[in-house]
């Protein structure tokens, strides 16, 4: 008995975030990011472990060699960008968001990040970045991340 009920709870949970990335998106097409809880989730759950998987080796755990001087460890790290002088992010705005646009590889202003083509982001994580920034690229602290 108590298994079904715990089942159900996160079918639940489940429905409840997929209804809200829908709103997300909605959102986004209609250009008026929200800087809403169903943002903060999906960067919890998604975005913050592909900067870390993906990226930080080179933009922030080793802090002597940072490449371009881009530090992916903080929103401030990328409000500010490296070595290009412009912000890495535009907050409701994935296709400005230089960040965004290096990783789909196919911009020809940015480099493809990661550089190596096996490290590449699969289409999925790309568009968890996409839709973040599209809801307004919220980074809670570690308290609010519960
Ligand atoms: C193996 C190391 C490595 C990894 C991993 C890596 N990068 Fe980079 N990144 C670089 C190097 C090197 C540059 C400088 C490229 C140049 O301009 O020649 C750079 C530059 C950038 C820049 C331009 C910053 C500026 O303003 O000049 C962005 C944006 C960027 N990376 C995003 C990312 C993202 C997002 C990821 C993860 C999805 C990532 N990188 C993973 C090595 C890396």
């Amino acid at each position: 008995m108590k298994m079904e009920n715990h089942s159900s709870l996160r079918f639940l949970l489940s429905l409840a975030i997929t209804l809200g990335l829908a709103r997300v998106s909605t959102a986004a097409e209609a250009g008026t990011p929200s800087d809403s809880p169903v943002s903060e989730l999906l960067f919890v759950r998604r975005v913050l472990p592909i900067f870390r998987e993906k990226c930080v080796s080179c933009h922030g755990d080793d802090e002597k060699k940072i490449k371009s001087g881009f530090d992916m460890r903080t929103m401030e790290g990328l409000r500010k960008g490296g070595d290009s002088g412009e912000p890495a992010l535009a907050p409701g705005k994935p296709e400005q968001s230089p960040l965004y646009l290096a990783a789909t590889r196919t911009d020809p202003d940015w480099k493809a990040m990661p550089p190596k083509e096996n490290d590449k982001l699969t289409s999925e994580q790309l568009s968890a970045i996409r839709q973040w920034i599209a809801g307004g690229a919220p980074w809670p602290d570690e308290a609010r991340r519960g």
